[in-house]
């Protein structure tokens, strides 16, 4: 094939690929089947491996093209990102349309228009000559994130717009809702829960910390979605052209680009009509495959905006009415304690039995100690249970009204329900723990989480064979597990175990031993060793022991690990008992060595320039200009890493009034310090 040739035939594959995209993401609807599909992929993948030069941006297989970066460089708003004021009430309604009315001094000429509220995160999408340039986060509304190469993965957004209308061609920015759908959201818990890693408490934390994710091809396995309901020209042209002087005709043009915009939109004329479409959908929310949080009233006309402009952080011509958070009252039964693999302690509610957003409820958290002291929850107490988009209910309230006179206030318990060993409570802590190794919850946490996907992947031990073999005495620690190859004859004996499923599972056990060494390193369960840092240390340092060596300062000194996951990795292979469990392990034949890898240079520090750039601060004492969390931000934002302890390591210590034995450690070390005047300085040079 001649590079002419070629040119052509990418061109089709490429726009024929993304229609395709665009009929499955957008419209939910496919024209040809997954196979014929990944036959185009594949024929334009092998054409761009002959034909390297002839890549192009917008390609579908340039989605995921991103190494992992260190940091998302700022990204400007040419038009700020407002939010909108909340309304809970039809006065509250009436009072914005009293409001538009009296700056207009007329009714909005072309009504109002009413949609859902999409409860994700904020996105700013900016499009030149037909295509995707960059992806931002809202930020604080003025400066955001630039988190380009994630935004570019999901898959409904429009790498190129294919329309004929002109302004297709022209600078503009298209605005809407990244979030997960709630089939998506609960899919991507069960896969995290197998693996051992934490599930996401809501479908929008876990779409905000996906877009914050540094490495694009993890992004591309998340479920995510987007919605657009903003469009906005650069061009003053088209921004004034009459034929777009609705926010109806704009979506209607969003639609027409391929983008995915919401059916459920309506113009209404007043309030009563915006009333009834915000009770119709209070109502209906649950029929939704995506979670809303309310419903978004915007004056329809375009021109009017521009006539009333914005308050603050809020145009005047929209309003968010938000919905009530999901609640329920039943009774609390009783409160158990859970104890994790880590030994902390969570409370949980026993509750009657109550319906809440479609699924039966009988469990909830009740979070810690703390607070149901605060909240004077008590045993046969009704109490207000919410649902607010999270997997795990809450409970949040009681009704005092209802309590019996003979309630007793709930006491703590101090000793484990598991080993009854005395519980503790670090002191800056709100959390129980129990601190016996050898507790049966947490063995059988250990081992599960060893044994499941993401670290050794051992099928057939799963939690309920670990809390059976552990109780028939074959189980007390990880290094047990490879010695049920040799007690296969007491293994069949087992209930619900068998010839045939012993025999698999030791052969599980056995291939588990070539798994790499990271997912070894990761099954270990060292606190804030999750998948991503066990990869970052072997990466480092090539092999366990080169980490068990590893001082704390070499550890910390890995990129993206900071000084709190160091300490709890360098103690950890302090601990007589983890050594003797590693042994145990070596001699059992379990992997030890990896390769080490080059460091990743993201390089967007260095790219970024300018003085705080790669460096690394530590602050101390006061600022008069702004709190410490704010001094922490703007650090990031210019590219500074900021850490809690003056180290050889630290570039500069930023001190404020009454500052205390940082400064003395600084001088100590001979690191730099920056008052706030000079910190002031560099912050506006
Ligand atoms: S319009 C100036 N429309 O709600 C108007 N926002 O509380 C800007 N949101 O930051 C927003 N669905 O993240 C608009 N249909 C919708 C929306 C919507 C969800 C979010 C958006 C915004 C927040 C404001």
């Amino acid at each position: 094939m001649t590079t002419v040739q070629a040119r052509t035939r990418m061109e089709s594959l490429r726009n024929e690929i993304l229609e395709h995209d665009r009929l499955y993401y957008v419209e939910a609807r496919p024209r040809i089947s997954d196979r014929d599909y990944d036959k185009l992929i594949d024929e334009l993948r092998d054409l761009e491996a002959q034909f390297p030069d002839l890549i192009t941006s917008d390609s579908p297989t340039q989605r995921v093209a991103g190494e992992p970066t260190k940091l998302f460089p700022p990204a400007e708003h040419h038009v700020p990102m407002l939010s909108l004021a909340n309304t809970y009430s039809t006065d509250e309604v009436a009072a914005f349309a009293k409001r538009v009315h009296d700056a207009l001094e007329h009714e909005p000429s072309e009504g109002y228009t009413c949609e859902l509220k999409f409860d994700g995160v904020a996105m700013s999408l900016r499009y030149a000559n037909g295509r995707l340039i960059r992806g931002a986060t809202r930020g604080d509304g003025v400066t955001g994130d630039d988190v380009t190469a994630n935004v570019r993965t999901i898959k409904s957004i429009p790498l190129k717009i294919v329309s004929d209308s002109k302004s297709a061609q022209s600078e503009f920015e298209v605005r809407g809702e990244v979030f997960m759908d709630i089939k998506g959201f609960q899919r991507l818990n069960e896969q995290r829960e197998a693996m051992g890693e934490p599930p996401f408490a809501n479908a929008r934390n876990s779409t905000a910390g996906t877009l914050k994710t540094l490495d694009p091809r993890e992004v591309v396995k998340r479920p995510l979605r987007f919605m657009a309901y903003q469009l906005l020209f650069h061009d003053i042209e088209f921004e004034e052209d009459s034929s777009l002087n609705t926010h109806s005709k704009r979506l209607d043009l969003l639609r027409e680009f391929g983008f995915p915009v919401s059916k459920e939109t309506m113009v209404v004329k007043d309030v009563k009509e915006i009333m009834d479409f915000v009770m119709y959908w209070q109502e209906k929310r649950d029929t939704l495959p995506f979670e809303i949080d309310g419903v978004v009233i915007k004056v329809n006309s375009s021109d009017e905006w521009v006539r009333m402009g914005a308050v603050a952080k809020s145009p005047r011509w929209a309003i968010a009415f938000k919905f009530e958070t999901k609640q329920a009252k039943t009774r609390l039964l009783g409160i158990t304690l859970q104890v994790g693999r880590m030994g902390t302690i969570t409370p949980v509610a026993e509750l009657e039995p109550v319906g809440l957003t479609g699924i039966t409820i009988r469990r909830a958290t009740l979070h810690n100690a703390d607070e149901i002291d605060r909240k004077d929850f008590r045993i046969g107490d009704m109490v207000i249970i919410e649902r607010g988009g999270e997997v795990i209910p809450k409970v949040v309230g009681v009704d005092i009204a209802q309590r019996h006179d003979d309630s007793k206030p709930f006491h703590f318990p101090h000793k484990c329900p598991e080993c009854a060993s005395e519980l503790i409570r670090p002191p800056d802590e709100v959390s129980w723990y129990c601190e016996n190794a050898e507790c049966p919850a947490q063995i059988i946490g250990r081992i599960t989480h060893f044994a499941a996907r993401g670290a050794m992947d051992i099928a057939g031990l799963g939690d309920q064979s670990v809390a059976q073999f552990a109780e028939a005495g074959l189980l007390h620690s990880i290094a047990d597990v490879y010695d049920l190859p040799s007690k296969r004859a007491e293994l069949i004996e087992l209930p619900r175990m068998g010839e045939k499923k012993a025999d698999n599972l030791i052969a599980g056990i056995e291939a588990s031993k070539q798994r790499p060494v990271s997912r070894f390193l990761f099954g270990l369960g060292i606190r804030h060793v999750g998948t991503s840092v066990a990869k970052l240390l072997i990466d480092e340092f090539g092999s366990i022991d080169a980490i068990a060596e590893a001082s704390e300062e070499a550890i910390d000194e890995v990129p993206s690990i900071g000084p709190e996951i160091a300490a709890s990795i360098f103690a950890y292979f302090r601990l007589r008992r983890n050594q003797d469990l590693l042994h145990r392990l070596r001699q059992l034949g379990l992997p030890f060595k990896g390769e080490k890898k080059p460091r990743v240079l993201g390089g967007a520090p260095a790219a970024l320039g300018g003085f705080f750039a790669g460096k690394t601060f530590v602050l101390t004492g006061t600022l008069d200009a702004m709190t410490r969390d704010e001094a922490k931000e703007k650090i990031e934002s210019l590219g500074g890493k900021v850490s809690g302890s003056v180290s050889k390591k630290t570039n500069f210590v930023v001190a404020g009034a009454e500052v205390g034995s940082k400064l003395d450690k600084a001088n100590e070390l001979g690191v730099k310090v920056l008052n706030e005047e000079a910190f002031l300085k560099e912050l506006t040079a």
